[in-house]
Parts: structure tokens; sequence; C-alpha cells
């Protein structure tokens, strides 16, 4: 019932670096700014998907996903409640902030905030790329994908597959990652799990290009700006995506790529791949000394 990764939100100190990484680099557009500076992005037509609020340390604040209807809205709300989650009604403030009809959030099993919302404020032909690129695979395939560690990753599948009903597109086991890739529409993965004991966050947001050349030029700005890249070009096992990832001035990773399959689900059946790349995606220094995602340890039991 989930139709998209429709937007995030993080805080950072760093966050007004946004101001000039968001567009000159990742190439996103400046959207209004937010009473208390929070930094808005827009990757297409919708009023801003990506924030960055003030904040003392880096950290992940919700992820937002959207669905259909407002009907929608409150039969997922009812599935989550009957599974023994708590709901909460968003506020008139952060359904203005957030730039949509109508939302509900809740805590998952591991502490991360997920929010629901319907009716995301659009604003047709009103998009310009923050520099000169041809733009973001966007639309009814949302924003791009989010990469959680989670303490468990049976636990999660029950959550996100069970509950929450995203469909597996397949896993990769390639010890110690262990990782499963979930779609909730074309694009192949919306939510990606990976798992690591007794821990839980953030890892990375992935946006896609139209071109592989907006992701050369996006390389090429890292490199000349000092913008920590951790992981060098190198296309993926399983959705085949060409990328390169980033470390980002909010302490999230960025994935930064084009190219990935589409996924239909009356013919897609979900394999296992023991290795993540094709070619490339080279750890760099900075994959040793920067940290690895925005992470805060689960007790065991929560
Ligand atoms: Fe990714």
């Amino acid at each position: 019932m989930i139709q998209a990764l429709n937007y995030i939100g993080f805080s950072s100190p760093r966050y007004e670096e946004w101001l000039t990484f968001g567009p000159e680099v990742l190439g996103l557009q400046l959207a209004d700014r937010g009473e208390d500076g929070t930094v808005r992005l827009r990757a297409d037509d919708a009023a801003h998907r990506l924030s960055i609020h003030p904040g003392d340390e880096h950290a992940l604040e919700y992820i937002g996903w959207g669905v259909h209807t407002e009907e929608d809205l409150a039969a997922l709300t009812q599935r989550l409640t009957d599974h023994g989650t708590k709901v909460h009604e968003g506020t008139p403030e952060e359904i203005a902030d957030r730039a949509v009809a109508g939302m509900v959030w809740f805590d998952d099993p591991f502490g991360i905030r997920h929010e629901l919302s319907w009716g995301q404020v659009r604003l047709p032909g009103t998009f310009h790329p923050g520099r000169a690129m041809s733009g973001f695979i966007t639309g009814e395939q949302g924003l791009g994908h989010g990469v959680l560690v989670v303490p468990d990753i049976e636990q999660a599948d029950d959550f996100f597959s069970g509950v929450l009903g995203f469909r597996l597109s397949d896993r990769i086991i390639d010890p110690p990652l262990n990782a499963r890739f979930y779609h909730c529409n074309g694009r192949h993965h919306s939510l990606a799990v990976a798992e690591m004991p007794g821990m839980a966050g953030f890892q990375h947001l992935m946006l896609e290009t139209r071109s592989l050349d907006d992701v050369g030029i996006a390389y090429d700005l890292c490199e000349e700006r000092g913008v920590p890249i951790v992981l060098t070009m190198g296309r993926h096992t399983n959705d085949l995506t060409t990328s390169f990832y980033l470390y980002s001035p909010a302490g999230f990773h960025i994935e930064y790529g084009t190219g990935g399959v589409t996924v239909d689900d009356d013919n897609w059946e979900p394999a296992t791949y023991p290795k993540t790349k094709i070619w490339g995606h080279r750890g760099t220094r900075h994959r040793d000394e920067l940290p690895f995602a925005i992470l805060h340890p689960v007790n065991e039991g929560l």
C-alpha cells in the first residue's frame, strides 16, 4: 500500500553547508527555508523532498513514505495498530513542514521514525536543477532509496514486509554483509536493510540521475571540492546501478548513481547475490576513517 519514498529529513550542525552542497554538488534545487533555518531541497516538482534541520548532532529525523489516498493512510494506520505499533497523528505544524495533506508517524521496532502521508504538494513545471544536469528519476518511483541498519534482519523482514507490505526484490549475502532489498513501486528498491547486531540507524540515501554524465560530473565536483568519496565508481550486482558513494555534510552517505533496473511484480523473481558489485566500488581511506552510518545502539529484545 506504500507507494514511494516521498521525502526524508535529517538534522545536523552542518545544515547550512547544504545551501551550497545540495545544489552545486548534488544538483538539487533549494526550496524555501524553514523558520528555524531548515534547508529544504527539491529533486523534481514535489515541493521538497530532502530536509536538513538544525541540530546538535547528525541524526535521521524521519523517513517519509507516501500512500495514494487518505483512505489508504487510515487502512495502513489500522494495520500497524493491529500489529501492536503505536501510530501518532502528525501535528498541523509537521504536516505544513512536510508539504503534505495528511500525515501519521510511528517508530519501527528499532526506534527509527517513519512517517506515512498522502497528498504531497507538487508544483508542476517549476523544477530547475541546482547545476547543469539532466535531472533525477523520481515521479512514481519516489525520491530514491534509503538503507537502514537493523540489529535483526528477520525481525526487520517481519515488520517491513509482513506489516508494511514492502515486497522483497532480492538479497545480498557477502559476510559480514547481510542485506535485503525491498520495492513498493517500479524502482528496484526504495528500502534496504543491512544487519548489524546491536545497532540501528541510517546508512545511505540513493539519488538516481537521468544520465551517466550527471554522475561523473558529481564525482569530479567531489574531488575538486574535497567532498569525501567513500566508494569509487562501480556497478551493483542486483539493481545494476552505476554509482559512487560520498559522505554527506549531515553524516549519512549518499549513493549517487544512474541506470537502475525496474521491477515488474508479475515476472520478478528475488535472487540472492554473493557480491554487491560487478566492478569498482572500492573503499577509499575515507571509508575507513569516517562513520559508516548514523547509528544508535539497540537493546536486545526491544
Ligand atoms: Fe544503494
